[in-house]
C-alpha cells in the first residue's frame, strides 16, 4: 500500500499535486477555500494543513455554521455573555474563542447565513469579536480554513454568498479533484479500506479479483471516497469468499446508486458493459446483508438500514439517513422525501446524529 499523506491515501499526480498545495500553504497563516465535491475529502485536508502548520499543538475545531439555527449561528461562533438571552444562565465561549492559537474550519460555507457572512467578515477584518450580549472586544489568534462545494460562484451570482467574503477567504483556493479525474487511486483506496474493515469486522476478504477492481474502477463515483468506503464495507461484510468478485462488485454499486438511471449515468461509457441496466440484475444474487423483505426500488439503501441484529434503531436510522444522503448528493429535499420525511425533520436528525 502506498503511503498516506495525514490519513490520505492517493498516489495519482492530481493527488500529489493536493499534498504539494497542502506542504505549501500550511506553515503560512493566511485562509485556504478548500474546493471539492461531497465526500472527496475537504475534511482531511483541513486537518492535514492544521497538522502541518505551527498551529498543529493548538485546537483544531469544525463547524459547519449553515445548519446551525438563526438564533444559535452568532452564539456558537462568538460566544454569549451571561443573561444575554433565555436560557443563557452562564457565560460561553464560542468557537472563535475557543479555537485560539488553532485552527476554525468552516465547513460548507455556502450554506452560512448572510448575516453571519457579515459577521465573519468583519471578524476577519478586525481580528476582534464581541459574545452575544456582551460589550468587551475580544481578540482571537485564529486560522480560518473554509471548505465549499465547487459550486460556490453560482451561489455569489445567486447573491447568496457574499464575493467580499469570498475574496477574504480564496486567498489560497485548494482544489480537490473528484475520484473519477483520478482513477489511478480507486484501487489503491479500495484496498486501504479493505484492509480497515477487514480488521475491523474480523471478515477474511483477501483482495479484489481482477474483474472487482475493473468495475471499482470504471465507476463514476459521485459521492467519491465516502462512496467508495461505503461500497467496500459492503462488500467486505458480504463478501461470499476470500476474493471480492465482479458480481459483488456490481451487487454493491447497484445498491449505492439511488435508481438504476442514476447508476447509468454515473457510470463511464468506456465501460458499454456496466452501462447495460441487465447486467446488474443478472448478476444480483442474494447476500447476507440484503433483507428479505421485498425491495422498495427507491429507496435501496436496504443495506446500510439491514446490516446485522444487536444494532441500534438508532444506528440504522443515522445509517439509512448517511446513505440516503449520499445517494442524493446531499441533497436534503430529495433524501426527506426518500426518507418519508418532513425537510424539517431531516435536518434535526441530521443535526441531533452531528452529520452536518
Ligand atoms: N484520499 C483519501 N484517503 C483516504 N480516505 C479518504 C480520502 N479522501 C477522503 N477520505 C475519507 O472519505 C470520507 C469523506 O472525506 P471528507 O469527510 O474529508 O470529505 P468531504 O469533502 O469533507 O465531504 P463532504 O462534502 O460530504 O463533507 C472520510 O471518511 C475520509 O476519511
Ligand atoms: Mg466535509
Amino acid at each position: 500500500m502506498s503511503e498516506a499523506f495525514h490519513g490520505m491515501v492517493g498516489s495519482s499526480l492530481a493527488m500529489r499535486r493536493v499534498y504539494k498545495s497542502i506542504r505549501n500553504v500550511s506553515p503560512l497563516d493566511v485562509p485556504v477555500l478548500i474546493l471539492g465535491e461531497s465526500g472527496s475529502g475537504k475534511e482531511l485536508v483541513a486537518r492535514a494543513i492544521h497538522n502541518e502548520s505551527p498551529r498543529r499543538s493548538g485546537p483544531f475545531h469544525a463547524v459547519n455554521a449553515g445548519v446551525l439555527t438563526p438564533e444559535l449561528v452568532a452564539s456558537e461562533l462568538f460566544g454569549h455573555a451571561k443573561g444575554a438571552f433565555t436560557g443563557a444562565t452562564t457565560s460561553k465561549k464560542g468557537y472563535f474563542e475557543s479555537a485560539d492559537g488553532g485552527t476554525l474550519f468552516l465547513d460548507e460555507i455556502s450554506t452560512m447565513r448572510l448575516e453571519t457572512q457579515i459577521d465573519l467578515l468583519r471578524v476577519i477584518e478586525t481580528q476582534t469579536f464581541t459574545r452575544v450580549g456582551g460589550t468587551a472586544p475580544i481578540r482571537s489568534n485564529v486560522r480560518i480554513l473554509a471548505a465549499a462545494n465547487v459550486d460556490l460562484r453560482r451561489h455569489i451570482r445567486a447573491n447568496t454568498f457574499r464575493p467580499d467574503l469570498y475574496y477574504r477567504l480564496s486567498v489560497f483556493p485548494l482544489a480537490l479533484p473528484p475520484l473519477r479525474k483520478r482513477r489511478k487511486d480507486i484501487p489503491v483506496l479500495a484496498e486501504y479500506f479493505r484492509q480497515r474493515f477487514v480488521a475491523e469486522f474480523n471478515r477474511p476478504v483477501v483482495g479484489f479479483d481482477q474483474g472487482a477492481l475493473r468495475r471499482l474502477r470504471a465507476y463514476d463515483w459521485p459521492g467519491n471516497v465516502r462512496e467508495l468506503s461505503n461500497v467496500v464495507i459492503r462488500l467486505v461484510i458480504a463478501a461470499r469468499d476470500q476474493m471480492v468478485t465482479e458480481s459483488e462488485v456490481i451487487d454493491a454499486l447497484h445498491h449505492t446508486a439511488l435508481d438504476p438511471q442514476t447508476q447509468t449515468a454515473g457510470t463511464v461509457a468506456s465501460d458499454p458493459d456496466a452501462l447495460a441496466e441487465s447486467v446488474y440484475d443478472d448478476a444480483r444474487g442474494d447476500t447476507p446483508m440484503r433483507p428479505a423483505s421485498p425491495e422498495s426500488p427507491e429507496v435501496d439503501g436496504s443495506d446500510a438500514a439491514g446490516i446485522t441484529a444487536g444494532r441500534t434503531i438508532i444506528d440504522v436510522e443515522r445509517d439509512l439517513i448517511v446513505a440516503t444522503l449520499e445517494q442524493t448528493r446531499g441533497n436534503r429535499t430529495k433524501a426527506a422525501k426518500l426518507l418519508g420525511i418532513s425537510r424539517k425533520s431531516l435536518y434535526n436528525k441530521i443535526r441531533s446524529y452531528g452529520l452536518e
